[in-house]
């Protein structure tokens, strides 16, 4: 989501008469767009703030950090320039023209941004109940673009900052959707991933659709969002992230076999796999009911790609605790899987509970968690040998250029040689046969 959110801030820039600076050095302002769903990441984001303030840039802050910190992030950051909270960046052309406009030198066109800074305040824009302007803006340089479908979040899990600093939860109408999607597909994008927290219930919340009288009652927007996108010409795949297992419904299974271009793919985070906890966490779903979603998945196509985040640690987890989510995890049979040591987030209900399992345990819990995966992720991909993948090409691979890298529907990263003369370009669909596996990656030739 910030990734999309710093794309828009940039695309609006450029249309303000702004031009991208070809590295950090040579750049006049810079943005830092901050996260803040753990504390690591939000102390890495005022870190590099506070360096880039001391070269006398012009410096702004955006994203998740600056709500959580508030009118405090210009007592940890003096020199910042201006902070926007998650759901303001739209106004950041117009504070960076009012920051820099304000003395007699802006009139001089090739006077740089600094200079002009005579007259420099600090400003806070938090936009709490914006909806953001510059949500479908977009700067299209390759295939892959992120599409907002849903912005905040109201599920609020107890160890959850995002709620709170990212607000309300809000569905973008289905028709800005299917527009923005059109005109992307037209610039060349082949590769949609729609974004939301809990994407799979968009637009129950709020109407999306315009008022049908043949058909007001749309009891699934999401599963007809992607029916719609489904059928835009040029268009070839379609992802999105994150999903809860109360989304998993038959509906969604058929737009899976009825829609070729949405792939085969669900990040699907699990957290914990004891009911306990699930349920101190405010999750809304047991064990049993999660691992009913995987199997509805699974049934349909062996092959479907899961993955999922967990978080160790948690207040009050046990080692059985923790053992049942190692046996969650051999049972969903993941093919990947994000772990987190549970950390203390200020103002989450789970702040209020003592940290009670210590540094030591969470880092052990991880690393068997870590190699649990590892392992897993091999067995999975073993079973792919031999098998054909389409693949959209994304480029060369990074560790070897002469190797091809893309992925295919499950959004597993397949290499192959380069085979001589033809020329892949990025966003085209390979045919790749699999002649060897990874836990994390897949090795082909072309088929
Ligand atoms: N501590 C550790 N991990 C967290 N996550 C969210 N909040 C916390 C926290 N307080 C993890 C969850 C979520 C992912 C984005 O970050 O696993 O799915
Ligand atoms: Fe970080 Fe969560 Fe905010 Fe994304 S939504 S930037 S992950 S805190």
């Amino acid at each position: 989501m910030n990734v999309r959110d710093s794309e828009a801030v940039t695309a609006l820039m450029l249309a303000a008469g702004h031009t991208l600076a070809a590295n950090e050095d040579e750049a006049e302002c810079v943005i830092v767009n901050s996260c803040t769903v753990r504390q690591k990441a939000e102390d890495k984001a005022v870190g590099k703030t506070g360096y880039l303030c001391s070269t006398g840039k012009l410096v702004g802050l955006m994203g998740c950090g600056v709500k959580r910190l508030g009118a405090d992030v210009f007592k940890v950051l003096p020199k910042l320039d201006f902070a926007v909270g998650p759901r303001a960046f739209g106004l950041i052309p117009k504070i960076i023209s009012d920051l820099t406009s304000s003395d007699d030198l802006s009139r001089e066109a090739d006077i740089p941004v600094r200079a002009k800074r005579s007259a420099k305040k600090q400003i806070l824009e938090l936009g709490d109940n914006l909806i953001p302007s510059g949500l479908d803006a977009h700067e299209v340089h390759g295939f892959q673009a992120f599409v907002t479908a849903m912005i905040g979040c109201d599920n609020r899990c107890s160890y959850c900052i995002v709620p709170d600093v990212r607000g309300h939860e809000y569905s973008r109408p289905a028709a800005e959707i299917v527009a923005e999607v059109e005109s992307l597909a037209k610039n060349g994008v082949k590769e949609v991933t729609l974004l939301g927290q809990s994407v799979l219930r968009y637009g129950t919340r709020n109407p999306v659709y315009p008022v049908d009288p043949n058909n007001s009652n749309i009891k699934e927007p999401f599963t007809r969002l992607l029916r719609e996108l489904s059928v835009i010409d040029g268009l070839e795949r379609i992802r999105f992230t994150s999903a809860h297992p109360h989304g998993c419904t038959d509906e969604l299974i058929k737009v899976y076999q009825e829609c070729p271009k949405v792939c085969r793919h669900l990040h699907l985070p699990v957290q914990s796999g004891s009911d306990r906890v699930l349920k101190e966490m405010g999750r809304h779903y047991t064990r049993e009911e999660y691992l009913s979603a995987v199997k509805k998945l699974r049934d349909f196509d062996p092959e479907f790609s899961l993955t999922t985040d967990v978080i160790v640690g948690y207040p009050g987890e046990t080692e059985e605790d923790f053992e049942l989510t190692r046996s969650l995890m051999e049972e969903a049979q993941f093919d990947n899987a994000f772990i987190f040591k549970y950390s203390p987030r200020p103002g989450t209900r789970s702040a209020k509970l003592p940290d009670d399992v210590t540094k030591e345990e969470k880092e052990r819990r991880d690393q068997v968690l870590l190699a649990d995966q590892e392992l897993r992720g091999q067995q999975r991909n073993d079973k792919l040998v031999g098998t054909i993948r389409e693949v959209m090409v994304e480029g060369p691979s990074k560790r070897n250029p002469n190797r091809l890298s893309g992925r295919d529907s499950g959004n597993r990263i397949v290499v192959w040689d380069k085979e001589d003369g033809k020329d892949w370009k990025a966003g085209t669909l390979a045919r790749v046969k699999i002649k060897e596996a990874h836990p994390q990656i897949l090795i082909g030739e072309v088929a």
